[in-house]
């Protein structure tokens, strides 16, 4: 389908989107409950997400953009011209915008997003500062198995772009099989772009996920006003606390949302949870990786780290990886 007031081409492949009710539902039945972190992103969540990479204490964006900026000659040599930039989630971020900046002659930009308005609205934002470039913007869930459209032109190699440790959001068994997965749409001699966020003092992780702003605390609760909003829930937000904390021999921040009191809550006329004082509903994971780690978990995927570049004090990496 063709946006003819744009030079963004859509590729709609209509995938299903999870219910948020049913996710709710099966992961507030679980023990230990939980909600999947993919649903923050409402239109409030990722307003206040957006608020929560500007913060001080939120140390991840801002160091893997001095990373990009500090480095941006070697990393478009390792990634050469005329390649096909694939993106996982739409780049409305600086980080893109950067990155197309200083790309040598890129055969085209390939965003994919389940959401729909999302991949049009940042891709039609590129289309205006980049008005050369081939946009192919394909709706799909990242682990569809989708046939991808190519730009005219030649393309040397297709490189995946994959930035923020968002990787980190997923448990390594799945960050594995998401890796393969675009291992598979690179294919041999692709390359993938990726931040990841360090393991570093538990203080400076801690700080990250409890801003004294009360911004991420904000954007974890409201995961329950949105249940409320659209699923006719009862959560009263005062009777939960936000919780964030480094668990060492994971490896990972884990996020929670602590009822402080016995109580329950429904889903308009259900179902009903009964939560006691103390229990608490893990809302996010997000993995803190070593070199070594992520290295291995990588080549468990069918991709070799190539080339790692840090900051200075070695909090975050971005890597580009050869499939
Ligand atoms: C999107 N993702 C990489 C963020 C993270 O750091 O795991 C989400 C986030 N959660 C709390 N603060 C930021």
């Amino acid at each position: 389908m063709l946006a003819p007031d744009e030079t963004v081409t859509l590729y709609d492949f209509e995938p299903r989107v999870d219910t948020f009710r049913e996710a709710v539902v099966a992961g507030l039945s679980q023990s230990p409950r939980f909600i999947p972190a993919k649903f923050f992103y409402d239109a409030r969540g990722s307003h206040l997400f957006e608020q929560i990479t500007e913060l001080e204490a939120y140390y991840p964006t801002r160091t893997e953009i001095a990373i990009l900026e500090a480095h941006m000659a070697a990393i478009v040599e390792r990634i050469g011209p005329r390649a096909m930039l694939v993106e996982y989630g739409s780049g409305s971020s600086r980080k893109t915008r950067l990155l197309l900046d200083h790309l040598i002659d890129p055969a085209g930009y390939v965003p994919i997003d389940i959401s729909r308005e999302h991949l049009l609205a940042s891709a039609r934002a590129l289309a205006r500062r980049f008005p050369d470039l081939p946009i192919l913007a394909v709706c799909a869930d990242y682990m569809d198995d989708v046939p991808l459209p190519r730009p005219e032109g030649p393309v040397n190699r297709i490189v995946a772009f994959f930035p923020g440790s968002t990787i980190g959001n997923l448990e390594p068994d799945d960050a594995v099989a998401f890796l393969r997965h675009v291992a598979g749409v690179v294919g041999p001699g692709g390359g993938l772009l990726i931040g990841v966020d360090l393991q570093k003092d538990a203080r400076v992780l801690e700080r990250a996920y409890n801003d004294e702003h009360g911004v991420t605390a904000a954007f974890n609760l409201n995961l329950l006003a949105r249940i409320n909003r659209e699923l006719e829930g009862t959560f009263d937000l005062e009777t939960f606390r936000h919780h964030a904390f480094y668990n060492a021999e994971q490896g990972r921040i884990e996020m929670h949302l602590v009822s402080r009191i016995d109580q329950t809550v429904c889903l308009g006329d259900g179902p009903c949870f009964d939560l006691v004082a103390g229990e608490t509903i893990r809302t996010e994971y997000s993995y803190k990786y070593t070199l070594e780690g992520f290295a291995a978990l990588a080549e468990r995927a069918g991709f070799h780290v190539e080339t790692v570049w840090t900051d200075p004090q070695a909090f975050f990496s971005l890597q580009f990886l050869h499939a």
